[in-house]
């Protein structure tokens, strides 16, 4: 038997799993299949960001928009690079951390608020929303931050009770969603790596927060209740992922998918502590949203919407069945939609006609929701007519139009006759008018907008009758 640090476990419940299931091992280290990816900032893919961040039809113009704001310059951005041939190419402007290398979220006001969940959602609690936290005295099944180390009957050194017993680093784990090596991180380093409690240096700026957000450096026995500012017994005894086919059940899922499902998760934090299903604190457990089917739909238009993730339904420790439903708001608009079905890890929902704009997606089950997500709904864009109004000069009516293309630089928006760029006369987004000798009555115009492209074939003035 070689050195390996396992978790302390029970010898009944290791012969259990390895009968039941050769899908996952034990933590350390856990599955990473809920909440964000335990890792260092710059190891945050594209596709992690664009849950939040929509798509390039939303995140190009973004950008671009700090040419006019900040005075940026395209090669601020866009820096070229020797192609190794002697010419020069682009350097990569699709990868998000080649240009933002450290976290940019613990610095807006929703973080400065100490407002965490709603980014997080409830896989934690808000530091001042007056969540319970005990005051009795700690005692020998009370979880420790980092555990104790133990010696386990095979001799192999074991963490046991606190966070450690399964959030271990890992340097050689397998991102489960693109089965490529990514490392998990320490718990202080993916919590350092927020910079929320940084020191001023020369060059960066102090953090928005204190290192006393989290630590209690003057109580060392009572550290962990700092720890429950975030992570308070109602949210830690909601946490849990399906171990098997079903409905997530707390006490009765495999050891190891989670806080609650199985009496060694208990262990893993207690220790000592013998929980039974009886007394199970667990109720709605925080439902974990992945993917969409779309994340940008047409305004004033029902749609229909599948999103995947996990533990969308459960049965808490209470029996009670808890059923998810879906949020969908924004300043103006808020609404809380019934699905049309779920399982554990799929949802169909009917969103119905939205209104152009920016709205935050969660999916919710009594008193918890899950992390943040983002839809953006564009006016449909559409030609309704284009007619000849004189001899160059085409006015084209619809919808979804959108901003009018900007003047200072190519953004490959426009009014086109065929390939033939026109002059831009008047540009709504529901109205343009454009000039261009290539116009010609019975030939295409096609209207290039930040949601797509359009064409219709353009016709002459309709004669006035009598
Ligand atoms: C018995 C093993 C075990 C112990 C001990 C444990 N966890 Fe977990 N935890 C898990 C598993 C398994 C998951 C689901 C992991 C996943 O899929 O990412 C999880 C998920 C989480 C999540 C949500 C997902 C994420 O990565 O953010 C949080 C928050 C969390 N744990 C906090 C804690 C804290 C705080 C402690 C210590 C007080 C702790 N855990 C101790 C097993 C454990
Ligand atoms: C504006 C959205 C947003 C807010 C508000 C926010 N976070 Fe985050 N947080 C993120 C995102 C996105 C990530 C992953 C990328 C990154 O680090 O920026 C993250 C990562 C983290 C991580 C590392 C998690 C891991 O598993 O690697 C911790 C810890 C964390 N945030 C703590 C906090 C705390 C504490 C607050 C409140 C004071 C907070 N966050 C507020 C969006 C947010
Ligand atoms: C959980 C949702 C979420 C995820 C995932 C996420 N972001 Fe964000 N991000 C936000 C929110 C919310 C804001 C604040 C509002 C805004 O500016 O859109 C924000 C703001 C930003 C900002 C502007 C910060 C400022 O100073 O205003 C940058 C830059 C950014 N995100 C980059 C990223 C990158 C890079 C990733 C991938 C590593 C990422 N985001 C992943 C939610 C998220
Ligand atoms: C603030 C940084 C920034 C500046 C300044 C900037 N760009 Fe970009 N540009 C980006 C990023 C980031 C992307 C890719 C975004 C994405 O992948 O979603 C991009 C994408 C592009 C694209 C691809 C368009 C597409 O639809 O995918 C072109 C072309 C482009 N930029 C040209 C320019 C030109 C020309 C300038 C100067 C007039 C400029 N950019 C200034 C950051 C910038
Ligand atoms: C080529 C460099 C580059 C790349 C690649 C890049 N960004 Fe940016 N981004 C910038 C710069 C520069 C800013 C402006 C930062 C500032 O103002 O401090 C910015 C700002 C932002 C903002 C805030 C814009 C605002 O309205 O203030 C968001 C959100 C953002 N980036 C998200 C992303 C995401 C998500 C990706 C990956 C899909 C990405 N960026 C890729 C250079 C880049
Ligand atoms: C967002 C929460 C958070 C903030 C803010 C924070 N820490 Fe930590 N820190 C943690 C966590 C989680 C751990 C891992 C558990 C532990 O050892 O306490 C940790 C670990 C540590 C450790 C143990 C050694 C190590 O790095 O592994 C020290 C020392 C420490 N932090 C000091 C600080 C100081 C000093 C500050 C302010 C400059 C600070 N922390 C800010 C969450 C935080
Ligand atoms: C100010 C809020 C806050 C405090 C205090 C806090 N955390 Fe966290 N913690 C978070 C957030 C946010 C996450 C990421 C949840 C997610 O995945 O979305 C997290 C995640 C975790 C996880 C899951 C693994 C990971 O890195 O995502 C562990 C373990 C953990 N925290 C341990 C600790 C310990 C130990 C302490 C006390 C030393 C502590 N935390 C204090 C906000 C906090
Ligand atoms: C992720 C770590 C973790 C896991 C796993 C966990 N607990 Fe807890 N539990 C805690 C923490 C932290 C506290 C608060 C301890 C304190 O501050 O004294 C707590 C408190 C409790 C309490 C006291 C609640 C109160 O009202 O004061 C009970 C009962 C309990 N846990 C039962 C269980 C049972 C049963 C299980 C397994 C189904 C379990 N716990 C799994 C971390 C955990």
């Amino acid at each position: 038997m070689n050195k390996k640090i396992v978790t302390g476990l029970i010898a009944s419940a290791l012969l259990l799993i390895g009968a039941a299931t050769a899908v996952m091992a034990l933590p350390p280290p856990v599955p990473q299949s809920l909440g964000i990816y335990d890792a260092k900032f710059t190891s945050f893919t594209r596709n992690e960001c664009l849950v939040c961040h929509i798509s390039d039809a939303v995140l190009v113009p973004r950008h671009h928009n700090l040419i006019n704001t900040k005075g940026l310059a395209c090669l601020d951005c866009h820096t070229m690079v020797p192609d190794g041939t002697g010419g020069f190419t682009f350097a990569d402007f699709r990868t998000c951390s080649n240009c933002h290398k450290a976290s940019p979220h613990h610095t807006t006001a929703k973080a400065a608020a100490q407002d965490c969940k709603f980014c997080h959602g409830s896989f934690i609690d808000n530091p001042l929303d007056g969540h319970y936290i005990p005051t009795y005295g700690v005692s020998s099944i009370t979880p420790m931050k980092n555990g104790r180390q133990v010696t386990d009957p095979s001799g192999n050194i074991v963490t046991v009770q606190g966070c450690v017993a399964c959030h271990q680093p890992n340097a050689a784990a397998i991102d489960p969603t693109t089965n490529l090596p990514r490392a998990i991180s320490s718990n202080a380093d993916t919590h350092h790596g927020t910079g929320i409690g940084a020191v001023a240096t020369a060059t960066t700026p102090a953090g928005i927060g204190k290192c006393e957000w989290c630590h209690n450096f003057n109580n060392p026995g009572l550290e962990i209740r700092q720890c429950e500012s975030c992570h308070g017994v109602k949210s830690l005894h909601n946490i849990q992922l399906k171990s098997a086919t079903g409905t997530v059940t707390p006490g009765s899922e495999l050891a190891g998918f989670g806080h609650i499902g199985n009496n060694w998760d208990c262990q893993g934090c207690h220790w000592s502590w013998y929980g039974n299903a009886a007394t199970n604190p667990a109720t709605a457990i925080v439902p974990s949203l992945q993917g969409q089917s779309a994340y940008t739909l047409a305004a004033n238009k029902a749609a229909s919407l599948t999103l995947t993730g996990a533990s969308f339904t459960n049965v808490g420790g209470d029996s009670v069945t808890y059923n998810p439903s879906v949020t969908i708001s924004n300043d103006t608009f808020s609404a809380t939609l019934t699905p049309a079905s779920f399982t554990d890890s799929e949802i169909q929902v009917n969103v119905p006609a939205l209104l152009e704009g920016t709205y935050n997606l969660t999916v919710i089950k009594e008193g918890v929701k899950s992390n943040l997500a983002k839809l953006v709904v564009f006016p449909e864009l559409a030609i309704k007519t284009a007619v000849m109004a004189s001899k160059n000069t085409v006015t084209i009516t619809g919808s979804g139009f959108g901003m009018v293309p900007p003047a200072d630089y190519n953004s490959g928006m426009g009014v086109f006759a065929d390939t033939t760029q026109a002059r831009i006369l008047s540009w709504s987004p529901t109205k343009i008018v454009a000039s261009s000798r290539a116009f010609a009555t019975g030939a295409e115009v096609t209207v290039k907008a930040l949601n797509g492209s359009v064409s219709k074939i353009v016709l002459a003035v309709a004669k006035k009758t009598r």
